[in-house]
């Protein structure tokens, strides 16, 4: 505690590193040869613990912190650290080549990322995050007075203030479909969106993941009904790319964006837009730069902005090896199973109750709940101050507090979370201080 991460991961690089090497990208190799333990892991017959152990050393964290709120930002591991480290450092040394070089290394991240996605390579903008993907989706959609956007009653900002913008500029119409929550069957979703479209409706906008509860919706069925529709669906899909093994054409979507530093675990600002290639034609570019109006680019028209952080860019790809090494089918069911762990142990709490459906189909690697008679901000400084967990509120229309269970965390440290979730519902909880 108490040290920065620069001096921890400084130290920690050279300890790992023969002297004579530092000379030669003593991060880059270092962030190698981490990748490397991890593929070694993988690849070796193990117990499942041993293997998540391995993995865990390889990330950067603060053992002293149990970190439960990965839907806001995810830790990077040491492939990924060391990777932005070097380039940012080379960029300093000599902004000459090293920019050039590293700008040129996108499309290998947009070939990455399309293979991490299920995506073509042609479908893949490089963006900084959800909010900026949303915004290019919603804002460069030709959408008149009277046209309707169907949305969820449990937006986040970063896909509704871009629809709200879209109400208040040129009169489009935002409606919030309802379903009685959380929903166990994914037909309630669905039939209330069906009853719910009209001859104007032009966009499903809605999250995979809701942010609040953590459920999702049927997102290849909505995708189906919209398409038979004309609808375009517009997806937020900030949570699920890291997390869940995804494949975008099976999906069926038009647009989904999403936050490389949440679950995949990329620096912050790396974000991933997916656009169907027959989706595009009807979508304008929101930032040009040259040659935004050449078709045979592809996505790539969508994230021209001359000169940008490419070292975030080049970390992104080695967030995306990083996962690949570990597997995403292997992901996808240890971040679940965390999970689902964490929702057996909380559930003999006295009075708790669970926002998450729990229908597999709708659910992940994040749980909200409330206790009775305690505030959820209270619940959430206590856990922070007295035991050093760190989860957060959603004081929002869903008054809950939310966890999430990513690669890096253990059962043990559900444990934890649930002794002292035991103590505080026993009284043993401060006060959050109001100013
Ligand atoms: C569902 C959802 N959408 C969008 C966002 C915004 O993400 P970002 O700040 O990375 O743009 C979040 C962030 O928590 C989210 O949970």
């Amino acid at each position: 505690m108490g040290m920065s991460p620069w001096v921890v991961s400084r130290r920690r690089l050279l300890q790992a590193i023969p002297a004579g090497a530092v000379a030669m990208g003593a991060a880059a190799l270092a962030g190698e040869r981490s990748l490397e333990a991890v593929t070694r892991a993988a690849q070796a017959g193990g117990t499942d613990e041993e293997f998540w152990r391995r993995v865990r050393d390889e990330f950067l964290l603060d053992k002293d912190w149990t970190y439960m709120n990965n839907g806001t930002l995810g830790p990077t591991p040491k492939p990924v650290y060391y990777s932005l480290t070097e380039r940012y450092h080379d960029l300093a040394q000599d902004p000459g080549q090293p920019n050039t070089d590293q700008n040129n290394m996108a499309e290998e991240v947009r070939r990455k990322a399309a293979a991490f996605l299920g995506a073509d390579v042609d479908e893949i903008a490089l963006v900084r995050n959800t909010t900026e993907g949303m915004n290019f989706m919603l804002g460069g959609l030709d959408l008149k007075a009277g046209d309707e956007i169907l949305t969820t009653f449990h937006e986040h900002g970063g896909g509704l203030n871009p629809c709200n913008l879209k109400a208040k500029r040129h009169g489009v119409v935002v409606k919030a479909v309802k379903w009685p929550a959380p929903a166990e069957d994914p037909d309630v979703i669905l039939k209330a969106f069906d009853a719910a479209i009209t001859p104007r409706t032009r966009v499903f906008m809605v999250s995979h993941v809701m942010y609040q509860s953590g459920s999702m919706v049927p997102l290849k069925e909505l995708a189906a009904l919209a398409r038979s529709k004309n609808i375009i669906t517009a997806v937020d899909g900030a949570h699920p790319p890291g997390m869940l093994k995804m494949d975008m054409h099976d999906l069926g979507v038009d647009y989904y964006a999403s936050s490389s530093h949440k679950w995949l675990c990329a620096p912050t600002g790396a974000g991933i837009l997916y656009l169907r290639r027959a989706s595009q034609e009807q979508l304008w570019p929101t930032v040009v730069a040259g040659g935004w109006d050449d078709p045979k680019r592809g996505a790539a028209r969508y994230d021209r902005q001359s000169q940008r952080a490419h070292p975030i860019v080049v970390a992104q790809g080695a967030a995306i090896d990083f996962q690949t090494a570990i597997g995403r089918e292997r992901i996808e069911a240890r971040v679940r199973a965390l999970c689902t762990y964490a929702r057996r142990q909380l559930s003999g709490l006295p009075g708790i109750t669970f926002h998450t459906s729990m229908n597999p189909a709708l659910s992940n690697a994040l749980l909200a709940f409330t206790l009775p008679n305690l505030k959820n901000a209270d619940i959430v400084y206590t856990l922070k101050k007295r035991h050093r967990i760190w989860t957060r509120t959603m004081e929002y229309d869903l008054n809950a507090v939310r966890i999430a269970t990513h690669i890096y965390n253990t059962e043990a440290q559900v444990d934890a979370l649930a002794d002292a979730l035991r103590e505080i519902v026993k009284g043993q909880v401060l006060a959050m201080p109001t100013a």
